[in-house]
């Protein structure tokens, strides 16, 4: 019977495993010890070959020591292109074919105030795997070549991988770091475990002694990115509600009533735009973030998250698209329309598209992204100053009853 270790290496696709042999035997000259952990290993262990193959997989490398100068070599040996963190021992490997591989050194992190990053002190693999989010993360397998595929557990992490559950380290972990709730409940909607009783009553007890005010804007939204880019993200989302979770960030936040379909709305109207809109940039996180926010919250969500302006531009764009399009009736000309969804974002427009009550108003809204807006003048402010014209207001007027008279006389 082939046995737990012979099943992990035969899972590794052959091109990691390449990587992985050569970053052992080079750490191995340099005589440390080198593991990978995290992710990889967890999805090695599941056989989650989706996650495997994945373009954007990513390796996490522990060195007991020196991490760098392995680091440096195994760049050097694949002319791979390095970025060095001298002060905290880390160095990021980009290869070739644009495969990124993160080097650590073993270490043991301490919190030293409520909601900040961790101070750090190199240490051995043992203080390095206690230091983790959850138990399936918290396997490392060695690869050196003497036992190259060897398992560290000693966190339980391949019985909760058995089991399909999700456990924190120790009872203060989620409270040095609330991001893990959003991280907990991201892997038990994707790999379908469970969050031990424990955990749920930890998460509960966090987010009632309001611990997730100490976390940065930022790294709250970097969590939504994260979910947003899972299959599942709906599922994870209505999951966060159970702990009732969005109101902790944002008082007056919860999911809107019809989340389910109003986020179906979103996914289609992305999915629409790549097939019809295939030239056109489209920030598919702005069209999420509209399923998940209305008029009454996206002020205050955009500013607890600390939304770049580009993307608060957009979302408060669409809560007045949603008065401006009342304006439209079934039988506005096409320089109406033109007139009216001119100054909107395609976002907002795609998500209103999708997520409209009324067919003709998506017939208008559909009309302008797939024609109107495509409309060249025939004739331009150029054309009009070569006849001896001055810029002016009576200028633009002409020109735009021109360009609205070319609309309305486009066939259907
Ligand atoms: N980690 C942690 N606490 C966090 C974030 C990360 O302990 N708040 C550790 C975990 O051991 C995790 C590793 O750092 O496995 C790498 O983190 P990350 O790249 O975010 O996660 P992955 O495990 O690669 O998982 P995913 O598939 O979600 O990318």
């Amino acid at each position: 019977m082939a046995s737990i270790v012979d099943k992990i290496v035969l899972n590794i696709p052959d091109r990691l495993l390449r990587y992985l042999r050569k970053i052992g035997s080079v750490a191995d000259q340099k005589s440390v010890t080198a593991y990978t952990v995290g992710g990889f290993v967890r999805d090695l262990l599941l056989s989650n070959e989706d996650q495997l193959k994945s373009n954007e997989l990513d390796l996490d490398i522990v060195i007991e020591n020196h991490a760098i100068d392995v680091a440096k070599k195994v760049a050097d040996d694949f002319k791979a292109s390095i970025n060095v963190h001298q002060q905290f021992g880390t160095a990021k490997v980009i290869t070739k074919e644009n495969f990124q591989i993160d080097f650590v050194t073993a270490r043991r992190e301490t919190y030293q105030t409520l909601g900040a990053l961790p101070s750090v002190v190199f240490s051995s693999i043992r203080e390095d795997l206690y230091r983790r989010d959850f138990s399936i993360n918290a396997v490392a397998m060695s690869i050196l070549p003497i036992d190259f595929g060897n398992l560290l557990d000693y966190t339980d992490g391949l019985r909760d991988l058995e089991t399909a559950l999700i456990r924190v380290l120790h009872d203060q972990s989620y409270r040095d770091d609330p991001t893990r709730i959003f991280r907990a409940i991201r892997y038990e909607k994707r790999y379908n475990f469970q969050i031990c009783q424990t955990d749920q009553g930890l998460i509960q007890d966090v987010i009632d002694h309001s611990y997730l005010d100490h976390i940065s804007g930022q790294r709250i939204r970097n969590e939504f990115n994260r979910i947003f880019s899972e299959d599942l993200a709906w599922k994870t989302l209505q999951r966060m509600e159970d702990f009732v979770l969005f109101s902790a960030i944002v008082p007056c936040w919860e999911l809107p009533q019809d989340f389910s379909r109003t986020w179906q709305d979103a996914i289609q109207a992305i999915d629409w735009s790549k097939k019809h809109l295939p030239d056109d940039h489209i920030d598919q996180d702005a069209v999420l973030w509209m399923a998940l926010l209305n008029e009454e919250t996206t002020d205050a969500v955009s500013h607890r998250l600390a939304f770049e302006k580009r993307l608060q531009e957009k979302l408060d764009s669409r809560n007045r698209l949603m008065i401006d399009q009342t304006k439209l009736s079934s039988s506005s000309k096409p320089s109406q329309v033109y007139h009216l969804l001119n100054s909107y974002p395609l976002e907002v427009l795609i998500f209103s598209l999708w997520h409209n009550k009324h067919s003709w108003q998506k017939e208008k809204i559909e009309d302008y992204l797939l024609r109107l807006r495509n409309v060249q003048p025939k004739v331009t402010g150029d054309d009009l100053i070569q006849r001896g014209h001055k810029p002016s207001p009576e200028m633009a007027k002409t020109l735009w009853n021109s360009f609205a008279r070319q609309l309305d006389e486009l066939r259907d």
